[in-house]
């Protein structure tokens, strides 16, 4: 985002326009930037969708979900009655050319009406087997051909393996040019997640310790409450390393683990992130069990409430084999960070809800203080919690108030709700925003996609082979399974508590 001016003329169409994605993320991210006065006001939202919904039906249903999801709360009445007027509702079926040759005058209207080129961006919130027949009849109706002004927007999963990401980007990069291709990673969005660049590289204190000879070890936890809910079809098919690790946990460990950029060039930071993924090493097949942990959730109890086992959930049959736990300790082989291990993992139904990065540094060198003293001792922590608590802590030793020397840890803290009092944006506002100003800084160019799942592919296609004898193996509202402590425990760490004690 450059500043506050407003974007050009722009028109979306939302392929998926009446799905999940449009009502939950979608629209109230735009209807918040609309309200921040970010939109031009020539703008047009096209949704495209199967149904047969009234214009008026789908207005009223968009506002629902803006007034149930928005960050900034109900929809203003007035406010909502002008940003409405730029969605319109489609009934189309998009495996078919007619549809792109309505949608094609449709944006020859638009740009005379607003007597300029305005941007155009095509946003595909719809299964991934329709990506490759939209891009080309795109292509047919030679709505592609634009470099400067047509932008394809890809939601993820990207491929399903290596194989298929490359096949996929190879299939993009026949009708576009890379410019032109946003592939959302929304965790790159979040307002905490591009924080981690501020606070490494706006700040000259923390670099110099940025590495092998004072970090120890570096732990990325993203752990939810939730189970798949209704998402089962879909998530038995991808399992915890293709839903969370091949895409968000790896990006925030290259924002962790990456060179400071020369500049906030779009290609200089993504290069950047993608000597991380490629300087990762590579786990043999036969090494898995030692890098790599898998579980699934049995039937638990959650905040006092039973909740089911993975096998148990809608669209999942009951003898899945589909991970919704998954940990990886890897190594990033580079001068910065030889033999340092990064603990990664995300899994459903954990315990709590937390996305936290810790960076837990070596001990002092040498002891000087005496035994009695150092009973609390703790190694310093630099935490960097993502969500939902916002705000990064520093932890030191502290002397403890007394009479006698004794050393306690304390904590530095910088909280976004305490420091800060304007709302927060969503990360769907900042990279549609992104979008429509054509900066792709915080999407994922095709090598960093293909990096990724070239780093996860052994463990994948090592669990594929080989089926969990023991799933479920965790149980709902715990901290994931076992296994997943072996793997850190052969370094002689474990995993931290997810949410640390505010008070020491
Ligand atoms: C999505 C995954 O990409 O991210 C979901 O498909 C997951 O399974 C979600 O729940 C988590 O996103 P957030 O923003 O709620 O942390």
């Amino acid at each position: 985002m450059n500043s506050n001016l407003k974007t050009n003329p722009t028109i979306i169409t939302i392929f998926g326009g009446s799905g999940d994605l449009t009502w939950r993320k979608l629209v109230p991210a735009l209807y918040n930037l609309f309200l921040d006065n970010w939109l031009n006001e020539k703008f047009s939202i096209i949704c495209t969708g199967l149904e047969d919904t009234k214009q008026e039906d789908f207005i009223n249903r968009l506002q629902e979900g803006v007034d149930k999801f928005s960050r900034s709360g109900k929809s203003i009445p007035e406010k909502w009655e002008v940003f409405s007027k730029y969605i319109q509702y489609k009934k189309a079926d998009f495996t078919i050319s007619d549809f792109y040759n309505e949608l094609k005058t449709d944006i020859e209207n638009f740009d005379k009406a607003a007597n300029c080129i305005a941007n155009k961006i095509y946003y595909l919130a719809v299964n991934p087997l329709f990506f490759g027949t939209i891009v080309d009849l795109l292509n047919e109706a030679n709505l592609a051909t634009d470099r400067e002004h047509a932008r394809l927007v890809i939601e993820k999963p990207f491929g399903t393996d290596l194989e298929t990401a490359k096949a996929l980007n190879k299939k993009l990069l026949s009708i576009f040019e890379e410019k032109q291709l946003y592939r959302i990673d929304h965790y790159l969005g979040k307002e905490t997640v591009q924080n981690i660049l501020a606070f490494r590289f706006a700040n000259a204190l923390f670099e110099p310790t940025w590495n092998r000879n004072y970090i120890d070890h570096v732990q990325i936890s993203v752990a939810e409450k939730i189970g798949v809910e209704d998402r089962g079809g879909y998530y038995d098919h991808s399992g915890a390393l293709r839903d969370m690790v091949q895409n968000h946990v790896m990006q925030l460990m290259c924002l962790v683990a990456m060179e400071p950029p020369v500049s906030f060039n779009a290609d200089e930071i993504r290069n950047k992130k993608a000597d991380v993924l490629h300087a990762i090493r590579k786990i043999k097949k036969e090494d898995v069990h030692e890098f790599a942990s898998r579980g699934q959730y049995g039937a638990g109890w959650q905040e006092g409430t039973q909740v089911k086992g993975y096998r148990e959930e809608k669209g999942v049959p009951p003898n899945s084999n589909t991970e919704t736990f998954a940990a990886l300790k890897l190594f990033v082989d580079n001068w910065r960070w030889s033999n340092v291990p990064f603990y990664i993992r995300s899994g459903k139904r954990m315990q709590q809800t937390m996305s936290v990065i810790t960076i837990q540094f070596k001990p002092v060198p040498h002891q000087s203080f005496p035994d009695e003293a150092i009973e609390n001792w703790q190694a310093n922590k630099i935490i960097i919690n993502l969500q939902p608590d916002m705000g990064i802590r520093i932890r030191f030793q502290a002397k403890k108030p007394g009479l006698q020397m004794q050393l306690n840890p304390v904590d530095m803290m910088f909280n976004y709700n305490d420091t800060y009092s304007a709302g927060i944006p969503e990360g769907y506002e900042t990279l549609l925003l992104d979008v429509m100003e054509g900066d792709a800084t915080l999407f994922m160019r095709a090598d960093q996609v293909e990096a990724a799942w070239d780093v996860v592919m052994p463990v994948l296609t090592m669990w594929n082979d080989h089926p969990s004898i023991n799933f479920p193996n965790y149980s709902a509202g715990s901290n994931g399974p076992e296994t997943a402590e072996a793997i850190v425990a052969k370094e002689g760490d474990n995993w931290l508590m997810l949410a640390f004690d505010k008070k020491v």
